[in-house]
């Protein structure tokens, strides 16, 4: 029997982006750089010594780009705001110039019939204040809710869904510990204190919008299934500090007022002890999570790598995508089910979810053929309205991402759109992708039903 599926009409079919991986004009109409600019400057940190100096052009093709998402039938639009902006270098006078454009680009998108989702932080930091210690200086709470509360009083009216932050685990983990990406610091010590600033700062912006907002604020977490390799102690132990440091890290504190016992197994005498009253700060009540989902991972227990002490174990049967990630769509369906259970009753958003495929060139009919990633979004799809079967008051679907984008330091190479983007013309073309996604969208999901 075909099963069917049918998502509630309220449900909001989206798309996300973030600001430095498609705006392009970084220093335009007096905004200020972010520690991005900084990052891809230096030589041979991002791949092909790519820039986000044009990247989409969205920036001053903003109109188009929310036509295509009229044209794809998105009622949801998720976006970050570039801090540096707002305010170039941090804080001080709010820049008329670069407000002005997410103004409009809300603007836009209401006038499309789109909801704006907005994401204050999506890691381009300015420059100026990771010159003054970035998110290790313990002042970055308040300069961060400054910077939320100006954004609340401009857009508050206009939009209803805020995110504090972007995946703070990627942040602490590619920037300060492994140095992948900005601020490409590698040190064990600041890792911890970059989680934790961050979540302070998360707390600051959240009481600032019980002051002047009036709709809903939310986290984003990037979350993955940890599953152990095999059935020996070490790796059932790795699984369980794999899964602290990565899924736990920071829901456990905004939801629990505590960090997981493991981070100090993990990072031993360079975890600090933080005051109790930051915990108050980082627990104030949010309306939603934002579960931004890719990949599960089989641990194993490894030695050498430092400083978790785990690996991922291939599997042999399993897809893959360009990144590396093992497609499993079963994961995301149990990820949402976890944050409930573990977490209790609150509603979720899977605020990003997508793959990285080598895409063929464009068709002489003028399609570009994507049978992987069509595949990847049904499945994923399905394994949503999996969950909302299984009792999660899952309330949207956010595809990363609407265009190919500056995969941060893989540069262009890796193409997550469901719009392709030739980065010489910056013409789009909907991917096959992009069409079976308007047509499960026109259809409120059935079409997901069809046999593939
Ligand atoms: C990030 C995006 C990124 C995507 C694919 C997420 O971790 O929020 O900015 O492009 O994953 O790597």
């Amino acid at each position: 029997m075909v099963k069917s599926y049918e998502f509630p009409g309220s449900f909001l079919w989206g798309a996300a982006t973030s600001a430095y991986q498609i705006e392009g004009s970084p220093l335009a109409d007096g905004a200020g750089p972010s520690i991005w600019h900084r990052f891809v400057r230096t030589p041979g940190l991002v791949q092909h010594g790519h820039t986000g100096d044009v990247a989409c052009d969205h920036y001053r093709r903003m109109k188009d780009d929310v036509l295509l998402m009229k044209q794809l039938g998105l009622n949801a639009y998720r976006f970050s705001i570039a801090w540096g902006r707002i305010f170039p270098s941090g804080r001080g006078a709010v820049n008329e110039g670069g407000m002005d454009f997410y103004e409009r680009l809300v603007d836009t998108l209401l006038e499309n019939g789109i909801e704006p989702v907005a994401t204050l932080f999506h890691w381009d930091l300015p420059l100026a204040l990771d010159d003054r210690g970035g998110w290790l200086n313990p002042d970055v709470a308040d300069w961060f809710a400054d910077y939320a509360t100006a954004m609340y009083r401009r857009l508050d009216g206009r939009v209803k869904k805020w995110a504090t932050l972007n995946e703070p685990w990627v942040v602490a983990d590619g920037g300060y510990l492994h140095g992948a990406l900005a601020p490409g610091h590698k040190n064990l010590f600041e890792a911890p204190i970059a989680s934790h600033q961050q979540l302070r700062a998360h707390g600051k912006a959240v009481r600032a919008y019980r002051a002047e907002g009036r709709h809903e604020v939310g986290l984003v977490v990037n979350l993955a299934p940890k599953h152990a390799a095999s059935d020996k102690a070490e790796d059932i132990a790795a699984t369980r500090r794999a899964d602290a440091y990565m899924n736990r890290q920071y829901l456990d504190p905004v939801f629990l007022g505590a960090y997981p016992e493991e981070m100090k197994e993990i990072f031993g005498e360079a975890w600090p002890e933080w005051p109790a009253e930051d915990f108050d700060l980082i627990r104030e009540k949010i309306d939603f999570v934002g579960v931004n989902y890719y990949m599960r991972d089989m641990i194993r227990h490894e030695e050498l790598k430092w400083p978790v002490k785990t690996a991922v174990a291939p599997q042999p049967l399993a897809t893959y995508t360009q990144t590396g990630w093992e497609v499993h769509p079963k994961g995301l369906t149990e990820i949402l089910v976890w944050v409930r259970q573990r977490y209790g009753e609150i509603p979720l958003y899977v605020t990003e979810n997508g793959a990285a495929f080598y895409d063929p060139p464009c068709a002489s009919d003028g399609r570009i053929n994507d049978p992987l990633r069509v595949d990847y979004y049904r499945e994923h799809l399905r394994a949503i309205h999996d969950a909302i079967e299984a009792g999660v008051d899952l309330r949207g679907y956010f595809a990363w991402s609407l265009l190919d984008n500056l995969e941060w330091s893989l540069g262009y190479s890796m193409r997550f759109g469901l719009v392709h983007v030739n980065f010489e013309t910056q013409e789009r073309v909907l991917k096959d992708s992009a069409r079976f996604y308007a047509e499960v969208i026109a259809s409120r999901g059935a079409a997901l039903g069809a046999s593939d």
